[in-house]
Order: C-alpha cells, then sequence, then structure tokens
C-alpha cells in the first residue's frame, strides 16, 4: 500500500519515521506492507533522510493511482480543506491529526468520504496517542454516554504542572513546551483552551452520536491562573487543570472548557506534564479511563499510523460517524449547570469585605492564608448552585469599596 504524506513537521515527520521503524510488525498487523513514496511540503529539508520524497507539487500526488492513502498532517482549515477534499473526491482514504478541520468541517468531510466509498479517520486528532476515537465509537458502542470529561491539551497541563511542583513561570514552562513540539503552531490555541475547545467537541459528537459545534461551547483558558490561586487550591487538598467536561441530559447537551480546582482524589488529578486523560461515563460500564501522551511527535504519530493501518485492513470499510447538520442545537447553556466557586478576592478592609460576602452568598467558606504575599487576599468557597445564580452574586463583589478587585473566579468538580 503505497501512501502520501502531505505536510512534513511534528507529526508528518513522525508518521514517516513510524512507518520506517516499524515496518515488519505494521506489515504482519496491516497484512501487507505500507510505503510512504511521497511527502509534499513547500520548505526544503535538504537534510532530511527522507527528501528524496519531498516535493512542493500536489499533482505528484494526486496523479499518481498508485496512492491510495493520505495524511493531512498540514494543520489549519485553509489548504488542508481544499486537499482533504480533493482526496476523497479522487477516491483516496484520508487520515488526519488536524482536529481544526474535523471539528470545523468534519459533517461535509464524512458524508464526502461515504459518498466517494472510503473513510476519512481522525484518531490523532485528540488526546495525541491516546486511543479515544475508535474506543468511544465501538468498544463503547453497547453504552449510552453520559458525561465525557478530560484534560485534553498537553501544553496547558505542561504549563501548570511546571508552575505547580516546580514554581516555574508561565512562560518558560510554555517555551519549555514548545521546544518539546507540544504546542500549536500558535500557542493561544492552547493557553486560551481552543485546542481543548475543538477536541471535546469531537469527542462529544461521537459520544453523543450528533455534531457539537465547537463555536457554542463556553471556553476560557488559563491564562488568568496564578501561583496565589495554586496555593489556595493546594489549601483544599486539590490541583487546578483545564477540564474539558461534556454531559448529557435529556436531549441536552451541556458543554465547557475552563480551569477546575479538582480534588487530589479525582482520578484526573494526578494526570501531569503532557499526559491526557479522558474520564467516560457509560450505562453499561460505568466509568472508564484513558490515558497517555498528548502530544508530541511519536505520540501522536503512533494514532496516525493506527488510522492507516484500519484502512489497509479494511479497504472497503466505510466511513461510521453520523454528523448530519441539524437546523436546530441540543447544546445548552452551562450556566444551567450546578457548580461551586472559590472565588479570590483582593481587599481593602477584611471585616467589611468578610460581611458583604456572607450577606451576598449566605453560607460560604473562607480559607485561612498564611503564604507570603496574601495579606490583602480574601479567598472563599461558596455552597453548590447553578452558574447563573453564583456568577450574579459574584458580579455584585465589583463596585463594592471594600474590595480592590475580584482577582478570579474558579469552579470546583466535586463529581
Ligand atoms: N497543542 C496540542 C496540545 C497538541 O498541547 O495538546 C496536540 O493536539
Amino acid at each position: 500500500m503505497n501512501i502520501a504524506v502531505l505536510g512534513y513537521g511534528v507529526v508528518g515527520s513522525g508518521v514517516v519515521e513510524v512507518i520506517k521503524k516499524n515496518k515488519n510488525s505494521i506489515a504482519l498487523r496491516a497484512g501487507e506492507e505500507i510505503n510512504v513514496t511521497r511527502i509534499l511540503d513547500i520548505r526544503d529539508f535538504p537534510d532530511s533522510p527522507d527528501r528524496d520524497l519531498i516535493t512542493k507539487d500536489p499533482e505528484q500526488i494526486f496523479n499518481d493511482p498508485s496512492i491510495k492513502i493520505v495524511t493531512e498532517t498540514i494543520g489549519g482549515t485553509g489548504v488542508a480543506y481544499e486537499f482533504t477534499k480533493r482526496a476523497l473526491m479522487s477516491g483516496r482514504h484520508v487520515v488526519t491529526s488536524n482536529k481544526e478541520l474535523v471539528a470545523l468541517h468534519g459533517p461535509e468531510l464524512i458524508q464526502l468520504a461515504k459518498q466517494n466509498g472510503v473513510n476519512y479517520l481522525f484518531e490523532a486528532s485528540v488526546g495525541g496517542g491516546i486511543p479515544i476515537i475508535r474506543p468511544l465509537s465501538e468498544c463503547l458502542a453497547a453504552n449510552e454516554i453520559s458525561q465525557v470529561m478530560g484534560i485534553l491539551n498537553g501544553t496547558t497541563n505542561y504549563i501548570l504542572t511546571q508552575m505547580r511542583k516546580h514554581g516555574k513561570d508561565f512562560n518558560e514552562a510554555l517555551k519549555e513546551a514548545q521546544m518539546k513540539g507540544y504546542a500549536e503552531a500558535n500557542p493561544t490555541n492552547d493557553i486560551e483552551g481552543f485546542d481543548a475547545c475543538r477536541k471535546i467537541a469531537i469527542l462529544s459528537s461521537i459520544a453523543y452520536n450528533e455534531f457539537v459545534d465547537y463555536r457554542e461551547i463556553h471556553t476560557e483558558g488559563i491564562s488568568k491562573i496564578t501561583s496565589m490561586d495554586m496555593q489556595c487550591a493546594e489549601l483544599l487538598d486539590s490541583v487546578i487543570k483545564l477540564i474539558a467536561l461534556s454531559k448529557k441530559a435529556g436531549d441536552k447537551i451541556y458543554v465547557r472548557v475552563s480551569p477546575m480546582v479538582i480534588s487530589k482524589t479525582h482520578p484526573l488529578a494526578s494526570v501531569d506534564d503532557v499526559f491526557n486523560a479522558i474520564l467516560v461515563k457509560g450505562n453499561a460500564i460505568g466509568d472508564v479511563i484513558f490515558y497517555g501522551q498528548g502530544a508530541g511527535k511519536l505520540p501522536t504519530a503512533s494514532a496516525v499510523v493506527a488510522d492507516i493501518i484500519e484502512i489497509v485492513k479494511n479497504v472497503n470499510a466505510n466511513n461510521r460517524y453520523n454528523w448530519e447538520r441539524r437546523p436546530y442545537s441540543n447544546v445548552a447553556d452551562t450556566k444551567e449547570m450546578e457548580t461551586q466557586l472559590m472565588i479570590r478576592t483582593v481587599i481593602r478592609n477584611r471585616e467589611e469585605a468578610r460581611r458583604f460576602i456572607v450577606n451576598n452568598f449566605g453560607d460560604v467558606r473562607f480559607l485561612n492564608l498564611d503564604f507570603p504575599g496574601s495579606e490583602d487576599q480574601l479567598v472563599f468557597i461558596t455552597e453548590r448552585n447553578t452558574e447563573r445564580n453564583l456568577m450574579e452574586k459574584a458580579e455584585r463583589l465589583k463596585g463594592i469599596a471594600s474590595i480592590k478587585e475580584v482577582a478570579n473566579i474558579l469552579r470546583i468538580e466535586t463529581e
């Protein structure tokens, strides 16, 4: 089986490497040998061991009838979209790690694959090397899924871990994540939660058998998290993680990406550094967890190559996802969800601020802060209520003379 790789970046070069390195075991599993015969990239790679395969001319791929599978590891929604459509329309299977493209044009591309009797597979688009798309859609197919909760971005998990465990500063940790090849070309997509947002949209679409549009998902990132927040979480025997949460209740789907305070006893709390984990709740299996490296060259290539093998094994099988766009959306406002908040304020007058907070929120728990820099801080935990009610109350803290600033508001996960 001859394949072409579009985009020779971190993941694309990893795909070529894994196919060469594991040639024999891959051939045994796939039933035939898999060879990369062309690589497309606009850049020059004079020192690459694959330089003879690299071309800047896409026609060398699209005019080659021996190429039956195309790997799209270009990223983004520009040329990647055009090449994907062209490949599918020419009767070629496409395998990708491109979550942006799957989240934006998934329904059309899946439909196009169906019409042309080929597959569009994207295991690597979520969780890097962790098998999650196929397990969710096939191995857990007997279940009604009620919740998917995950740490889905390696870069932010790496940053939060380095800040918490080694006291590193945000930018230093981000630079390391970039050097290790975890971060997106534009790291804002990691830091502001946009990458995790696309991934939970894809997982929700698979879990609930209907397309969830990422543009409807409430998304917050980690750029406002400080070491002060982390120390407060520590007082609660908890850690702060960027959590992608998706729940189904009746027809309604609630999806949110936000930093959360989670107890150290929670199964996701010990998922550190570049590791990702996804906790799925099914009505037959109960809880199941998927854990592994969520970003990086070879882990992500591992998932891409697994999709290639899947296609070679079942070359006549056809896409299996039901992602038609509907005229209405079941995605509901996450403000209806119940939560608890940890609110950090900077105060001018401690006693007055405490009185106002108790009058406003009722039953709250103030944290006993005793670390350097906490002298002007007042941090408290609210009771459990709908997010709408709690946020309305939090809004009233602004403009109070005794409270200088509401520095951060974090949700607490108790389930
Ligand atoms: N930037 C992504 C991450 C890469 O950090 O998880 C994998 O999708």
